[in-house]
């Protein structure tokens, strides 16, 4: 299980998040970054954040320590803003921290050089889980002490919204063309190489023990132990059909991508705007 920390003070709602994430302070002396049970799609955004960090961690990437925060619903009382206090009230009770990397940056595609043995193993990683949110757009990766931290996996994992259609997820390919890290030469075969053979049943075994019974029953269906069972099950099929998604996986690292950000300058300007400016003086 996940160390359990108690909140002791809410601190700020941090609203570059769309789930209105809080910053709290907890009885452990240390600061954590709180994903709500109460927010958006409800607490199957918390599985799939755990179930992601937890395999990213066990296959080395790098991702911030993860807990879960007991939040009493009186910690809400000083927050001045009608909505984040309601939701802090009705998330009540236990919710998902990730420690907080005080001065992190946000990564910038384009800006930010990533190595090709790290963005391939990211790259790989993301298509093994379904994550339609490490885009160029919103990276979901921090610069913490001159190193990439993966965050935010909430939407990964998305055939637990509706398990009668998750067979087909198994096979499905992963639209790698505006990943924030498809320009950076990703070596896809090298991090298959490395990674594929270390996703094991016990590795995610391990990983699902994490999750709390409470957030995997939260349906009322099956007990915890079955629910685990079906994630297991889905991850190592998915990882079992990668001939139906690596390849071209492969092939967009290949051609890094739509090239969308790297066009050249003016290909996307329109005619009555004029000439495209000088080299260097265009936006990214
Ligand atoms: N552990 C952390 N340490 C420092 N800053 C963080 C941490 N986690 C998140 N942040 C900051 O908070 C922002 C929002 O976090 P996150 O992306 O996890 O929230 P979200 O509500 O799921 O966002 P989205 O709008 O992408 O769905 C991040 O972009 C980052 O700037
Ligand atoms: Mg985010």
């Amino acid at each position: 299980m996940l160390p359990v920390v108690t909140a002791t003070r809410y601190v700020t709602p941090l609203r570059e998040g769309g789930s209105l994430p809080g910053l709290m302070e907890a009885d452990d002396l240390g600061t954590y970054v709180v994903k709500w049970r109460a927010a958006g799609q409800g607490v199957k955004v918390l599985v799939a954040e755990i179930v992601c960090a937890e395999l990213a961690r066990a296959l080395g990437l790098p991702v911030p320590a993860l807990v879960t925060v007991d939040v009493a619903a009186e910690l809400a009382v000083g927050e001045p803003d009608h909505e984040v206090q309601e939701l802090l009230q009705r998330s009540a009770g236990r919710n998902l921290g990730l420690d907080y990397l005080p001065g992190a940056l946000d990564f910038e595609a384009g800006a930010d050089g990533v190595d090709p043995e790290l963005a391939g193993r990211v790259l790989w990683f993301d298509a093994l889980i379904g994550n339609v949110d490490r885009s160029w757009r919103n990276p979901n990766m921090l610069f913490w002490h001159g190193r990439l931290q993966l965050i935010d996996h909430g939407a990964a994992l998305t055939f637990h919204h509706h398990w009668p259609g998750a067979e087909a997820a198994v096979t499905r390919p992963y639209d790698a063309s505006a990943h924030a890290l498809v320009e950076c030469a990703p070596d896809v075969p090298a991090a298959d190489a490395a990674l594929a053979g270390r996703v094991t049943r016990p590795l995610l075994d391990g990983v699902l023990e994490q999750v709390p019974d409470e957030w995997l029953t939260d349906d009322g269906g099956e007990p915890a132990h079955a629910v685990r069972n079906r994630y297991t099950g889905q991850l190592l099929a998915r990882l079992a059909a990668r001939d139906a998604w690596l390849p071209g996986l492969v092939a967009a690292a290949a051609t890094g991508g739509a090239g969308r950000r790297r066009g050249p300058v003016g290909a996307n300007r329109p005619g009555w705007l004029g000439p495209p400016p000088p080299e260097g003086m265009s936006q990214r």
